[in-house]
């Protein structure tokens, strides 16, 4: 199973750029790259800040160019998104109590969508219901391998603007509904708008890149008070991953979506190494 993830696409940023805003062209690059690779996925896991104001327009531009998909997208809300226009959107989308939280499985993984959105706040949010709701999944389905996606990471990035406090309540709820889970493989997320890997609650997390332009990798303490006029978002080059399960391990690539040449081929001439390679395993 190939699940691919694309995160912070952020619509809506420019909506009055013309002829299009730089997020919607990236987009669309992004899912053109996703779409002429190789590798086709199974399913599209849109992990949160789909649009930047979660107005019904720009959910219309994000379901118009997934058109395009010939695999099910199963999107996640983030802090930028309405739970409302999403579900519009996507009447499809499972869920559940006012959350916007499902389970979806293929090939023996079970992967479960969270929903971290507060009305009203950049960072997560993760209450007592939402946390019923996990432990719930996490009980009864123990001996399931399982994969979570979340927009907001809950941990300390060292990226300052971006980051929650460290131990914030929502995220302590969090590490207690999982803690002990052992089926859970791995924790996706997006919202930071870079790359990162590291462990929650004893689970390793890594941090998909976003399709919108990415925040500046600058770990220098920063000030609310003292605007020091460092570097907060770059135009470098939009990421998706593909989540490769092969009903053992789960593995994760990242692809930029930038121009490259091709410098090697695999034709006849290079048949003895790629022969050698395989001959050496055991
Ligand atoms: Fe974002
Ligand atoms: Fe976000």
């Amino acid at each position: 199973m190939l699940i691919a993830q694309m995160t912070d696409i952020h619509i809506g940023f420019e909506p009055d750029a013309k002829p299009e805003e730089l997020n919607r062209i990236r987009f669309r690059q992004t899912l053109a790259r996703l779409l002429d690779q190789p590798n086709t996925p199974d399913m599209l896991v849109l992990s949160g800040d789909l649009t930047d104001r979660g107005d019904a327009e720009s959910f219309d531009k994000i379901t118009k160019e997934l058109e395009a998909c010939p695999f099910p997208v199963y999107p996640l809300v983030g802090n930028h998104d309405t739970r409302e226009e999403l579900l519009r959107a996507f009447p499809d989308c499972p869920s559940e109590d006012g959350f916007i939280h499902y389970a979806v499985e293929g090939d023996g993984l079970r992967v479960l969508m969270l929903d971290t959105f507060e009305d009203g706040r950049h960072g997560g949010a993760f209450c007592d219901d939402r946390k019923a709701w996990l432990s719930d999944q996490l009980n009864s389905h123990s001996n399931t391998p399982t994969l979570i996606f979340m927009h907001h990471p809950p941990v300390v990035s060292g990226i300052g603007w971006m980051d929650p406090a460290e131990n914030e309540p929502w995220m302590l709820r969090l590490a207690a509904a999982m803690r002990g889970h052992e089926q859970v493989l791995a924790i996706h997320c997006g919202h930071l708008h870079r790359p990162i890997v590291t462990r929650f609650a004893g689970i390793p997390l890594g941090v998909t890149p976003s399709v919108a332009p990415l925040v500046a990798m600058d770990l220098r303490e920063i000030s609310p008070d003292k605007p020091d006029d460092r570097a907060l978002i770059t135009t470098e080059p939009s990421t998706y991953a593909l989540h490769r399960w092969d009903g053992t391990n789960l593995v994760t690539h990242y692809e930029k979506v930038s121009d490259w040449d091709v410098l090697a081929r695999y034709g006849p001439h290079l048949q003895p190494m790629i022969r050698d390679m395989f001959v050496e395993r055991e």
